[in-house]
């Protein structure tokens, strides 16, 4: 496993708790050597790793975290190697690492995931796979000591696309469950309440329940960081270009994600944009009870 941050250390946990041989690395090494009294064996670099595992799991930042850790793993690879990669990255960065990988032999699995690390812990991961079926036959038992479900979308990039369309959704839903509660909030309703009746609503989606409690608690610890949406935001819209189709509130979210960033929320989680909306619009907090 490569990249143990949010994502890629709740991976590792489950991997180590099924019982899996695990060696780690990840740029800031003291995030590998914190799972090694969990088991796990700790390599100084990517190559390292790679040179001794059959399976290669990543979970990086962006393209060029992808790009660069993919080069060093498949130079050091042996060809028959599976790798497969759970990050949020775009389809042109993704599909360079296909043709390394074609070169180096080793079979490439793009899988990105659905969840977050609180639903990795839970055992709930979705991943969202393309690539060639028997990769996948190969690798499907250590996905699913991750998690439950394993959609397979395509022999390409699909897996990139769907991940990018899901967060598109999940970006929206976030910018327009901040509009609610500032609609509420501005004019004298509880937040406790809206979330009460949003959450039994036909607009309950599990996404509204997840982030009900830090809403509730005010607290905007980062489970996805406000900047990593924005990156899949830009992404969704670079993909958009590419398709020749139009995506005009993406367009308008990416703008909002921006200025969030820029006013300090940019290593908050993506929901601090319910904060950031607050803030601008100067509720007056006297208002709500
Ligand atoms: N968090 C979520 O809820 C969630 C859900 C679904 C998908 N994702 C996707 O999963 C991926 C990881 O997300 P995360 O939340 O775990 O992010 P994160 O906590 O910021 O971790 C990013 C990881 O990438 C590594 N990294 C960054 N740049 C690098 C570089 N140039 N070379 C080598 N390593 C590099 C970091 O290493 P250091 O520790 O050294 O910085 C860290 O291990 C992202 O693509 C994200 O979009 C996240």
């Amino acid at each position: 496993m490569i990249g143990l941050g949010n994502m890629g250390a709740a991976i590792a946990e489950r991997l180590l708790d099924a019982g899996y041989a695990l060696v780690v690395h990840n740029r800031s090494p003291e995030k590998a050597v914190a799972l090694e009294p969990r088991g796990a064996i700790v390599a100084g670099t990517a190559e390292e790793l790679a040179a001794q595992a059959d399976v290669v799991l990543t979970s990086l930042a962006d393209d060029d975290a992808l790009e660069s850790v993919a080069a060093k793993v498949l130079d050091a690879a042996r060809p028959g190697t599976v790798l497969v990669d759970v990050s949020t990255v775009s389809p042109d960065a993704s599909a360079r690492v296909a043709s390394r990988a074609e070169a180096a032999q080793v079979a490439y699995l793009r899988a990105p995931v659905s969840g977050n690390p609180g639903v990795v812990r839970a055992g709930n991961l979705t991943f969202i796979v393309s690539g060639a079926r028997e990769a996948l036959e190969k690798v499907e038992p250590v996905l699913l000591a991750i998690g439950p479900t394993v959609h397979h979308v395509g022999q390409e990039e699909q897996a990139r696309v769907v991940k990018l369309a899901i967060n598109l959704m999940i970006g929206l839903l976030a910018q327009s469950m901040s509009e609610a509660l500032v609609l509420g909030e501005g004019s004298g309703v509880s937040r406790a309440a809206l979330l009460e009746v949003m959450g039994s609503s036909a607009v309950g989606a599990p996404f509204v329940k997840y982030k009900t409690d830090a809403l509730l608690r005010d607290d905007y610890s980062a489970t996805f960081t406000m900047s990593l949406m924005e990156k899949d935001i830009d992404l969704a819209l670079r993909a958009a270009e590419h398709a020749g189709v139009q995506l005009p509130l993406a367009e308008q979210l990416e703008g909002h994600l921006r200025a969030a960033i820029d006013a300090g929320y940019a290593d908050d989680d993506f929901i601090a944009l319910f904060q950031f909306l607050r803030q601008r619009v100067q509720l007056d907090q006297e208002v709500v009870p």
